[in-house]
């Protein structure tokens, strides 16, 4: 048969991140309503409650991996809790209602809403007690170029090499941390660019390989580990690489992870990170960012705008939504 482009592998299939979708878009315009108040606690409840009940919806047998927490301290998206209608497909769930919550409290632009399924088993569940991964993410072109154990400049030598660069036009994008003042240091050295921000490393490693939008060549840098595996799910779809490895903020926390028999020098890579190819993700903007726009609230209803993507295919989907439900409903 001719090849009309819907034969392909993946391409009749469900696409459950198109689902994903409205599960975060209603996280977005629920914690949007909060912004610029100055209540983080009450942005991320807010994003959480819209989350979890759009979760419901959806036609999965889910399983949270990467999570609010552990139950006795997250009442709702608990680790090991189970999201969806109870439908086929099985799958790992993560999910960050809110990357950014300070973001949103200051009104200040890049927090995200995001959640990402793979099949069953295949999401990395950080053992308790690691709180935080030292990344390095580039885009596709530079995949196989970087080395975690390798020095800042070699790193950005061979970025820049493989991208037909010179170093002096890569931009680095990294967490605005105390922690981070050295490697900041050493990126100078090098001779890069640095695009400091202040919260969500999901969106700074997405856009490091989504350059061709972003300009965003390299994120690197420690945070969270559970955004490891958010961003890793998106990398899985677009292509490219982010390296990774537990990082103990302390020595208590270095001795626990040594008591409980922690790697903490092994470097996981987006296929460790989730190992199935079965991963959908999407995201939408609660405040305005670099790659999705925030939420608006307009005559017409909540405007969104989310990016959804599947790596069985490898398609990236920009979906702007009018929510006309949510035109000038009061804030209790
Ligand atoms: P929250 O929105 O959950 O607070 O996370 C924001 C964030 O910037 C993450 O994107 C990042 O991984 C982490 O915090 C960094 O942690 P810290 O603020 O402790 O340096």
């Amino acid at each position: 048969m001719q090849d009309n482009g819907f034969e392909r592998a993946g391409t009749r299939e469900r696409n459950l991140g198109l689902e994903l979708v409205r599960v975060t878009e209603a996280a977005a315009y629920a914690a949007a309503r909060f912004m610029g108040r100055g209540d983080k606690e009450a942005v991320d409840q807010a994003a959480v409650d819209a989350m979890r009940s759009a979760l419901d919806g959806v036609d999965m047998d889910g399983i949270v991996v990467i999570g609010e927490g552990e139950k006795d301290e997250a009442p709702m998206l608990y680790i090991g809790e189970k999201v969806g209608n109870g439908l086929a497909p099985e799958v790992d769930v993560a999910v960050d209602p809110v990357d950014g919550t300070r973001l949103t409290a200051l009104g200040l632009s890049g927090a995200i809403a995001v959640v990402a399924t793979a099949d069953r088993g295949s999401m990395y569940a950080a053992p308790p007690g690691v709180f935080y991964m030292k990344k390095l993410a580039v885009g596709r072109a530079a995949a196989h170029a970087v080395d975690l154990n390798a020095s800042i400049a070699e790193n950005l030598t061979r970025v820049a090499e493989a991208k037909n660069m010179p170093v002096h036009d890569l931009t680095v994008t990294v967490l605005d941390r105390p922690r981070h003042k050295e490697m900041i240091d050493e990126i100078r050295a090098a001779g890069a660019r640095i695009r400091l921000i202040t919260d969500g490393d999901v969106m700074a490693a997405i856009q490091a390989a989504m350059e061709e939008y972003t300009g965003v060549d390299v994120y690197m840098g420690t945070g969270g580990a559970p955004e490891a595996v958010l961003a890793a799910a998106a990398l899985k779809c677009i292509g490219g690489q982010m390296l990774c490895q537990v990082w103990p903020r302390t020595d208590e926390e270095r001795a626990k992870m040594a008591q409980d028999g922690v790697d903490m020098e092994h470097v996981y890579g987006v296929n460790e990170l989730i190992t199935s190819d079965n991963v959908s993700f999407a995201a939408t903007g609660i405040t305005t960012g670099e790659l999705l726009r925030g939420v608006r609230y307009t005559v017409a209803g909540a405007r969104t705008h989310s990016v959804m993507m599947r790596a069985r295919t490898g398609t990236v989907r920009f979906i702007e939504a009018i929510h006309r439900w949510q035109r000038h409903e009061p804030i209790s």
